[in-house]
C-alpha cells in the first residue's frame, strides 16, 4: 500500500467496488498542486491525511458541488456518465479547481460524516438471532448512531440469504451477498430505541441529508437510492439520538428490564471512541451483566473492524448475559462482513426455523 494518500484512497476505493472514486482519486493526485487553493491546502495539510480523511473530504465536497450542479465540466464525466479516463477527470479538474476554491474549503474543516444503511443488513441478522433465542421483544440502544439509520433497521425490507424478513413494503431494501445458512426466521418486535452520538445529525435538515448523501461515492448507485430512501423515511419519523460520548451516555442509560432483551448496538464506531470509553463501556456491560436475571437478558451487539489483520473484513460479534449465576457471558463470533454490509458469510450452523 502506498504512502500517498490519494494513491492510497483510489487503492482502497477499487478493492471496495468504486472504480470511479478510483480514477478521481488518481487524477487528484495529478490535478492538485501550488496553483489551486484547495491544492496548497492539501499539500501543506498540517496533521495526518490519512488518519483525518482528508481525500474523502475533497472527494466530499466535489460530489456535493457536483450534486448541486456547482461544477458542470466535472458533473458531465461524474456518473450516470460512463465510466471516464483519469485523464479526461485531470483535465476536468484542472478547470473546476480554481473556480469552486471557496465552495470546497469547508468540507476540508471536519471529517466525513457517514451512516450506511447498508450496516443493516449485516445487525438484522444479528437480532434475528437474539430474538430467536430469548422468545422476547427487545429494546435497543446504539451507540455512534450518527444520524440513527441503523436504529430504524427493523422499518427495512430484507433478504438475507434468500430469507425474506423485515417491512417487506418498504423502499429500503437490503440484499447482501449471502455466504452459509440463511440467520434464523425470528420476527424483530423493538419496543424502545434510541441512540447517541458525539455529533448528531439531524435527519429532518434537507442540508444534512444532502451532506450525508455527498459521501457516498457516486458510482455506487444503489447505496445513494437507498440512503434517499432511509433518509425519506427517518425525516418522516425521525430516530431519538441523544448528543454525548458513548461511555457517558451508557452509563446513564442502560439498564436491563424485565420482560425484555436489552441490546447495545454499534457498527464501525467503536474504533471511533476515546480508549477511556472503550473501557468504560466493556466494564459497564460486564457490571450490569452479571447482575441480570433470566427474564431481563442482556446483549451487546458489535460490528466492527476489529480483526487487525490488513484486508480481514470485519466481524459481527455477540456477548449475550442471559442470568445464569455462575460463569462468563457467552461470545459469539456471527459472521464477517464488508465494512458497507454488501456481503456477508454467516458462520452460524443453521438451527432450526
Ligand atoms: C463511521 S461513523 C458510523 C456511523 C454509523 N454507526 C454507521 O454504521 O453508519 C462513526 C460515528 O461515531 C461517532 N462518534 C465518534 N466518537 C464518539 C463518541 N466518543 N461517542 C459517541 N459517538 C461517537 C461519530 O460522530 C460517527 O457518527
Amino acid at each position: 500500500m502506498t504512502t500517498r494518500p490519494f494513491e492510497r484512497q483510489a487503492q482502497w476505493s477499487a478493492r471496495l467496488g468504486s472504480p470511479f472514486m478510483q480514477r478521481l482519486c488518481l487524477a487528484l493526485d495529478r490535478a492538485l498542486d501550488m496553483s489551486s487553493e484547495t491544492g496548497r491546502r492539501v499539500m501543506g495539510w498540517p496533521g495526518d491525511p490519512v488518519a483525518d480523511a482528508m481525500v474523502l473530504r475533497v472527494t466530499g465536497g466535489l460530489n456535493a458541488l457536483v450534486r448541486a450542479g456547482k461544477a458542470p465540466a466535472l458533473a458531465s464525466l461524474y456518473p450516470p456518465n460512463p465510466l471516464p479516463e483519469t485523464a479526461a477527470l485531470e483535465a476536468a479538474l484542472r478547470k473546476t479547481l480554481p473556480v469552486v476554491g471557496a465552495a470546497l474549503q469547508p468540507w476540508l474543516d471536519g471529517p466525513p460524516q457517514t451512516n450506511e444503511v447498508g450496516r443493516s443488513g449485516v445487525l438484522m441478522p444479528g437480532l434475528m438471532t437474539i430474538a430467536a433465542r430469548t422468545g422476547l421483544p427487545l429494546r435497543l440502544f446504539e451507540l455512534g448512531a450518527s444520524a440513527g439509520l441503523n436504529l430504524r433497521l427493523d422499518d427495512y425490507a430484507y433478504d438475507l440469504g434468500g430469507l425474506r424478513t423485515g417491512r417487506t413494503a418498504s423502499a429500503v431494501r437490503i440484499q447482501p451477498e449471502w455466504e452459509g445458512p440463511p440467520p434464523p426466521n425470528a420476527k424483530v418486535n423493538v419496543t424502545e430505541r434510541r441512540g447517541v452520538d458525539i455529533n448528531p445529525l439531524d435527519v429532518t435538515d434537507p442540508a444534512t441529508q444532502q451532506r450525508l448523501l455527498a459521501y457516498v461515492w457516486p458510482d455506487q448507485t444503489a447505496r445513494v437510492e437507498r440512503l434517499e430512501a432511509a433518509l425519506a423515511a427517518a425525516a418522516a419519523d425521525p430516530p431519538p439520538i441523544d448528543r454525548a460520548d458513548a461511555a457517558d451516555w451508557t452509563e446513564r442509560c442502560l439498564l436491563p428490564l424485565d420482560g425484555t432483551a436489552t441490546v447495545l448496538f454499534h457498527s464501525i464506531a467503536f474504533q471511533y471512541f476515546p480508549r477511556a470509553s472503550q473501557q468504560r463501556i466493556a466494564a459497564h456491560m460486564r457490571g450490569i451483566g452479571k447482575r441480570t436475571g433470566a427474564f431481563a437478558p442482556l446483549f451487546w451487539l458489535r460490528y466492527e473492524d476489529d480483526a487487525g489483520s490488513p484486508g480481514a473484513l470485519p466481524t459481527l460479534r455477540l456477548t449475550s448475559w442471559s442470568g445464569r449465576p455462575e460463569g462468563d457471558p457467552d461470545e459469539e463470533h456471527l459472521a464477517d462482513a464488508h465494512p458497507h454490509g454488501t456481503q456477508v458469510r454467516w458462520r452460524l450452523p443453521q438451527t432450526g426455523n
